[in-house]
């Protein structure tokens, strides 16, 4: 299993950005445990509906936030309040910032010491994200903009869970850039055009070609990932359509991932017949990415590309990547570096000036 060392990307093990760490509508009241970047930590969602994300352990003594179901703090339903959570081992209640609220037996003031760490936290399109970074600051990007999921045209995704991998993240994020797979891979015909654009935190992969399964005409994609880890591609096939392809560490060198499809509905009329056909169109893109998945279930790390004329830009799609794992001021000079377009197949043309703007290519 290949570490973030291996790779020498910088001098953190896990990046810096917005990460997918569950599916809202799996997130109730019942504080549940969960495990990213090499920390156990708990989430659950508030009264009021905010999902708030902290430390597993207590403070005080170390007790487990989720995982206990036999204390009286459980069984009386006292857990949750408001938005705070209460220990179920000797009844502390912390805000959902972190901070120790009430000790309720004890006479002395609370303890400055007495608070655990929060994420922030943000829901969008039914997905739950976290920012993390090593440096402890704030988000420096917002979320990838999702406009149609409030668009009653198209039909909103059901998350496809796609379970844990031992692998690094950089080994699927190479796929922004590796025009040569897309044949013997996914089917696909020759490619007309393949151009990916590198702007600060988001890289573009622009690429046409035909396709066996989701078009029966040319399929256009343009391909974004906003920060390390969410990958957003809108593609022109037989129904418009929005893949959201997601992936979190949860220890280096292992991850886990998420796949979901939005699908213009071809008939906004028949809402009903509008969730068969987006539902089957999900499957057959979920499939499309398990061509993918086999492969990296059974890969062995790429440290070094072997590289020929008509492979993609790796080293550039690296240097970009490494931003992630250094500080601030280290990746805002690796992005002067690496920002602009290679185009490895095909002539400049004028593709899809709106989706362009969209995620912030051009000034
Ligand atoms: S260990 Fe949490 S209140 Fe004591
Ligand atoms: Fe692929």
């Amino acid at each position: 299993m290949a570490r973030t060392a291996d790779y020498q990307f910088g001098e953190y093990t896990f990046p810096r950005g917005w990460f997918m760490i569950a599916v809202s509508k799996e997130v109730e009241q019942t504080p549940q445990a969960i495990r990213y970047f090499g920390q156990d930590m708990v989430i659950y969602r508030g009264e009021s509906g905010r999902v708030v994300v902290i430390d597993a352990y207590c403070p005080h003594m170390g007790a487990h936030f989720a995982k206990n179901s036999t204390s009286y703090v459980v069984l009386d339903g006292e857990r949750i309040q408001g938005d705070s959570i209460r220990c179920p081992y000797h009844g502390w209640k912390f805000s959902p910032e972190g901070q120790c609220e009430e000790i309720p037996y004890s006479p002395s003031p609370i303890p400055k010491k007495a608070c655990v760490k929060s994420w922030p936290v943000q829901e969008l399109g039914g997905c739950v994200f976290m920012w993390h970074d090593p440096e402890g600051g704030d988000p420096d990007y917002d979320l990838p903009a999702l406009d149609e999921w409030d668009d009653p045209a198209w039909v909103r995704w059901e998350v496809d869970h796609l379970g844990e991998m031992d692998t690094h993240p950089i080994e699927i994020v190479d796929n922004m850039v590796d025009k040569a797979h897309f044949t013997p891979i996914h089917g696909s015909a020759e490619a007309e055009y393949f151009e990916n654009v590198f702007k600060d935190h988001v890289v573009v992969q622009d690429f046409a070609a035909g396709h066996r399964t989701l078009a029966e005409q040319a399929l256009l994609t343009y391909t974004w990932y906003t920060g390390p880890a969410i990958l957003r591609s809108r593609m022109d096939g037989d129904h418009p359509s929005i893949i959201q392809i997601t992936h979190t560490p949860i220890d280096d060198g292992r991850i886990r991932a998420w796949h979901a499809l939005l699908v213009k509905s071809a008939d906004p009329e028949n809402p009903e017949q509008g969730v068969a056909m987006a539902r089957e169109y999900q499957e057959q893109s979920r499939l499309s990415l398990m061509q993918d998945y086999e492969i990296w279930a059974h890969k062995r790390p790429t440290f070094q590309h072997l590289k020929v004329m008509g492979d993609g830009p790796f080293g550039q799609l690296r240097r970009w990547y490494q931003q992630f794992y250094v500080p601030r001021k280290k990746a805002a000079e690796i992005q002067q570096k690496v920002n602009g377009t290679i185009i490895t197949k095909g002539t400049k043309r004028d593709p899809w000036p709106e989706k362009k703007q969209e995620v912030a290519v051009e000034e």
